[in-house]
């Protein structure tokens, strides 16, 4: 499931962030990534485990955790500490897949990564090029969304960003272990959130609304892996 996540941050947290990344070092982008994607890679980022990659990381996930739709659909386990990244003068992201396991700097903790997320930095006007193309069973998708915003799909699928050929492209990009494994499981779950909670909104806690709450618990119960 790909999933456009209006909202993350808010124009002021964007533009509290690009301020204080802005005239960061920017480092060759290669340093997080595999021999493959080595091959393909020509972007900058911030160091990770760095001061500012730490702090503002801890401003998106907070974000995340108090965004509802993000939650439904992720029920995210754990993350990678948010990236960020910048690409600018015709940098690009050749087609690759994001590796199954990461490791978080300084833990010693593994993680699955089942969901991969880049959340935009730069607003669409400033550049041009820098879509994100993720490739799934229903054909290729463009994605260039506004500043604050993020896009969730999952870390099996192939994907690329386009080279920027003007301005900037600015963005924090981390994985999820999710709670549910499995994508079909996972989005079958957001769909059953979603119309449960649609259903409370027109009937309140109805009889018929609790017992289908308990019944996405129950599948819950049954996929979840903590
Ligand atoms: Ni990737």
């Amino acid at each position: 499931m790909l999933l456009h996540v209006p909202g993350v941050l808010s124009p002021s947290q964007v533009a509290q962030i690009r301020q204080a990344i802005d005239g960061a070092e920017w480092i060759d982008g290669r340093a997080t990534v595999g021999e493959q994607g080595a091959r393909v890679k020509h972007n900058r980022q911030l160091a990770e485990g760095g001061a500012l990659s730490l702090s503002w990381g801890e401003v998106i996930l907070k974000a995340l955790e108090a965004h509802a739709l993000f939650m439904s659909a992720a029920l995210p386990l754990r993350y990678v500490p948010p990236l960020f990244n910048r690409y600018e003068g015709g940098e690009q992201y050749g087609l690759h897949v994001d590796g199954a396991i990461r490791g978080v700097p300084g833990s010693g903790l593994k993680l699955r990564t089942d969901l991969s997320c880049t959340l935009f930095l730069s607003a669409p006007d400033d550049y041009d090029g820098g879509e994100l193309e993720v490739v799934d069973t229903f054909g290729t998708h463009e994605v260039k969304l506004p500043a604050g915003d993020l896009i969730l799909y999952p870390s099996s699928s192939l994907h690329r960003v386009l080279p920027v050929t003007r301005g900037a492209r600015v963005s924090s990009f981390f994985w999820v272990q999710s709670l549910v494994r499995d994508d079909a499981q996972r989005a079958l779950l957001f769909e059953f959130d979603q119309r449960v909670q649609r259903l409370r909104a027109q009937l309140g806690d109805s009889e018929d609304v609790v017992a289908l709450t308990g019944q996405y618990h129950n599948l819950v119960r049954m996929w979840a892996d903590t």
